[in-house]
């Protein structure tokens, strides 16, 4: 019988670097699909910054944590080796939550299949998580307009890459807030922002001020950190902050105080934070609004592939250095 691996969290993640010691790595025998199921071979495997919050015993959060024991929870694409369902048939392409392992069984609810055409890389990387967050913060909640300033942290991540592009694309100046020269020069001379500060230089209250000249209506919150600030005292009156991310905290033993609320009531500045699930029933409307986007080439995206189920355990770390150039993805 052949066998196949998956990798099962053992211990909640607690401090500092993500390590092999909190999973374990398991043999077990390829299952037969019952009937009413599929069999699906994983190729491509999301992971996600959230992940770190699901692998902790926080039970207030916006999703429970992963049991002990169970399998790490995972976005992925697959092909359909066995089918006893009838939507499904062997050779299909299907995205889901298949977890860490390589091979999967599904009863086939929350399955899509992948359009002809559409690669994994593009699928994982703009038409889910990535994409759907974007649309929701900045179109949804953000509502911006065209002529305004939008400053995205985190530009040129996975999220933040795409906000900045819709942004551009709906007539705003788009500034973006990244950690290194290299993805600065990124996302200004391949995806077209306005301008990028490297928050690992100095002065970073002028440099925003001199990319900001009338000052900012949507901030697009993905990290956090000290910049967070400089953002927050040059929102314009009715500006509106969108709370997507704060992965400055994810890993700090004390988080960042956060600004003063003074600004809030003088500017009438709206902040709102949101998590995905909430809004996962509507993805249909999601995507068909980020469609038209897609389809007139104004979203680029680059993907960071890993080899190997096991390089999803060091791979999380990435996030965190900021290593990571583009979407996270691991290639089985
Ligand atoms: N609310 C939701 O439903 C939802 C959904 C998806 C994602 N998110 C959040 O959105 C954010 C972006 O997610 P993503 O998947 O697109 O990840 P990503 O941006 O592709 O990768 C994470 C990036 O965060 C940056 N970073 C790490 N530590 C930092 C620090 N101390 N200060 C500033 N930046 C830091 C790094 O970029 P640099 O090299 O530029 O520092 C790193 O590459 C995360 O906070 C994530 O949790 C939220």
């Amino acid at each position: 019988m052949t066998s196949y691996t998956e990798i099962r969290l053992k211990e909640y993640y607690r401090q500092g670097k993500i390590t092999p010691q909190l999973f374990d790595v398991v043999s077990a025998p390829v299952p037969e699909p019952e009937q009413g199921e599929v069999l699906i071979k994983q190729t491509h495997m999301s992971l996600d910054p959230a992940m770190l919050g699901w692998m902790t015993d926080d039970t207030e959060s916006y999703i429970p944590p992963v049991q002990l024991g169970e399998v790490m929870r995972s976005n992925g694409i697959g092909e359909v080796v066995a089918s006893k369902h009838s939507d499904f048939a062997e050779g299909d392409r299907v995205m889901g939550m298949l977890g860490w392992r390589e091979y999967a069984t599904s009863d086939g609810q929350g399955l899509t299949k992948l359009q002809p055409g559409v690669s994994e890389e593009m699928a994982l990387s703009v038409l889910s998580l990535p994409g759907l967050t974007a649309v929701q913060g900045l179109l949804n909640i953000g509502k911006p307009k065209a002529g305004e300033t939008l400053v995205v942290t985190g530009a040129a991540g996975s999220v933040g890459s795409i906000v900045g592009q819709l942004g551009k694309a709906n007539g705003l100046r788009v500034i973006g807030v990244v950690g290194s020269d290299e993805k600065a020069d990124w996302i200004v001379n391949e995806l077209g922002f306005d301008g990028a500060i490297n928050y690992n230089t100095p002065n970073l209250g002028a440099q925003l001020e001199a990319l900001t000249p009338d000052k900012i209506d949507v901030f697009f919150e993905n990290t956090g950190g000290p910049i967070q600030d400089d953002i927050f005292n040059r929102m314009n009156t009715h500006g509106r902050i969108v709370v997507c991310g704060m992965i400055a905290d994810y890993q700090a033993e004390q988080p960042r105080p956060g600004p003063n609320w003074i600004p809030l009531i003088k500017q009438r500045i709206t902040i709102q934070g949101f998590a995905m699930p909430d809004h996962l029933h509507n993805a249909p409307q999601l995507i068909s609004q980020l469609m038209p986007y897609v389809e007139a080439g104004n979203i680029k995206y680059r993907a960071h592939t890993l080899e190997g189920l096991n390089s999803a355990i060091d791979g999380l770390n990435l996030f965190f250095s900021g290593e990571n150039k583009g979407k996270l993805l691991v290639e089985l």
